[in-house]
This record gives structure tokens, C-alpha cells and sequence, in this order.
């Protein structure tokens, strides 16, 4: 697939978030992503309420939430809600079989905890994220500050090249005061088997490895949509 121009990128990560916003209904829950493409959303979304639409947001970061406020969108915290109608977020790789790698905003743990209560998680992407195989863009990994040595020591165990995630020449801190390894373990032939044992891992929070938490995938090219479902290889 021809690489995007960052103009190009911009509006294709734009109609896909704007499609993905016509599937919320009145009166859903919505579980609000991360990134530069749920940011879209969360304006085209913004946009529907000024023409009348209700719904309720649950953020997946602080960031987020900021960005939600200052739109107008009314918000539930995460940690109260038991079921989310439709979720929409962006992710760094995916494949047509719906694996999604996420994290590179470092709002993972979030992240998963919004897929996991969503009912219709919808993926926001544009082109240059699919990949036929997952694992060229690292997999975060976040784990807690006491853990930090022996999370790292298992993960090169399972044969993983760390390195713990900097921001300006500190440690990058999530939000929910944790570190995050940047973990190259090369192309992942099978994401599943890995998942489970990242999650064995004590002292592990949350992967950036999404197997089973996409619905579908809008993905832009320019200005043609094409969307991935389970059990369907693209339309
Ligand atoms: C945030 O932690 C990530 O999972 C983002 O969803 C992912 O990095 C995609 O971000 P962009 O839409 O900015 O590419």
C-alpha cells in the first residue's frame, strides 16, 4: 500500500473517525479512545451533540478526559461503569484478523479496561497501520515501579529487547503512576500465545497486545474507507 503523505494522513485518520461516529446512537455510552485519530472522534462526536444527540462519555486517558470537558461532552469515570455501549479508538499496527496493537500513546491499561466493557468496539485507523503481521512497532508493556526488575528480567526471558519508555529524559509515568517497557520481540507469529504469557507475568498491569477486542476496523485510504469485521477479510 503507497505510504501516506502527513496531510493525507491527517484527513484519512479524520473520515475514519467521523465514520466511526455516525455508528453512536442516542442515549449510548461511549468509551472515548487515545491518540490522534480518537481525538477526531471525539470532535465529530462533538459535533453530533450540538445537533441534539445524548450521549455519555468514559474516557480512556487524562488526556483525553481534558479534551472531552473542554468539547462539552459529559463523562462517566471509567472505574464506575459496568458496560459501555460503543467504544472507538485508534491503534499503532493492525491485521485483518482484527489483532490490534496498541500503547504508543501509553494509555493502555485504560485502553483495554474500556474495550473490555464495550459491546461494539470500533477501531479507527488509517492505512499506514496495517500490517500482515503484528510486531514491527514495539509492544508496550506497562508495569508497576516496584515490579521493574523482574518484569524486565521476564521479558527478555521470553526473548523480548526492553527498554523502558522516556519522555524529556525521565521515565514516562502513565497515568495511572506506572512505567512502560517498549518491548521489540520482532515479528509476532503467534499474538495470542504471547498475550498469555505477558499476562502471567507478575508486576504486569497491561500489554498493548488486543486479541478479541476489536469489532471492526474502519480503515481510510485517502478518501476510501474500508472496514475490517469479524469473520470478513474487508468491504
Ligand atoms: C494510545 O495509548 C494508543 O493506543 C493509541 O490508540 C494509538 O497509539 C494510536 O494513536 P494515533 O491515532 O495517534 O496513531
Amino acid at each position: 500500500m503507497a505510504a501516506l503523505t502527513p496531510n493525507h494522513q491527517e484527513l484519512a485518520k479524520q473520515l475514519a473517525a467521523q465514520a466511526a461516529v455516525k455508528l453512536v446512537k442516542h442515549n449510548d455510552i461511549v468509551g472515548l479512545g487515545t491518540g490522534s485519530t480518537a481525538s477526531f472522534a471525539l470532535s465529530a462526536l462533538s459535533d453530533r451533540l450540538k445537533d441534539g444527540l445524548q450521549v455519555k462519555g468514559v474516557p480512556s486517558s487524562l488526556q483525553t478526559e481534558e479534551q472531552a470537558k473542554a468539547l462539552g461532552i459529559p463523562l462517566l469515570p471509567l472505574g464506575e461503569v459496568g458496560e459501555i455501549d460503543i467504544s472507538i479508538d485508534g491503534a499503532d499496527e493492525f491485521t485483518e484478523e482484527l489483532q490490534l496493537l496498541k500503547g504508543g500513546g501509553g494509555a493502555l491499561f485504560r485502553e483495554k479496561i474500556v474495550a473490555s466493557l464495550s459491546k461494539n468496539r470500533i477501531v479507527v485507523v488509517d492505512s499506514s497501520k496495517k500490517v500482515s503481521q503484528l510486531g514491527a512497532f514495539k509492544v508496550p508493556v506497562e508495569l508497576a515501579p516496584v515490579a521493574c526488575r523482574y518484569v524486565l528480567d521476564q521479558l527478555a526471558t521470553l526473548g523480548g529487547k526492553t527498554q523502558l519508555r522516556h519522555k524529556n529524559d525521565t521515565l514516562f509515568v502513565t497515568d495511572n503512576q506506572n512505567y512502560i517497557a517498549d518491548v521489540d520481540f520482532g515479528l509476532i507469529a503467534d499474538p495470542q500465545a504471547l498475550a498469555i504469557q505477558l499476562n502471567q507475568i507478575e508486576g504486569v498491569l497491561a500489554h498493548g497486545l488486543f486479541i478479541g477486542l476489536a469489532t471492526k476496523v474502519i480503515m481510510a485510504t485517502g478518501e476510501e474507507l474500508v472496514v475490517f469485521e469479524q469473520d470478513q477479510k474487508g468491504s
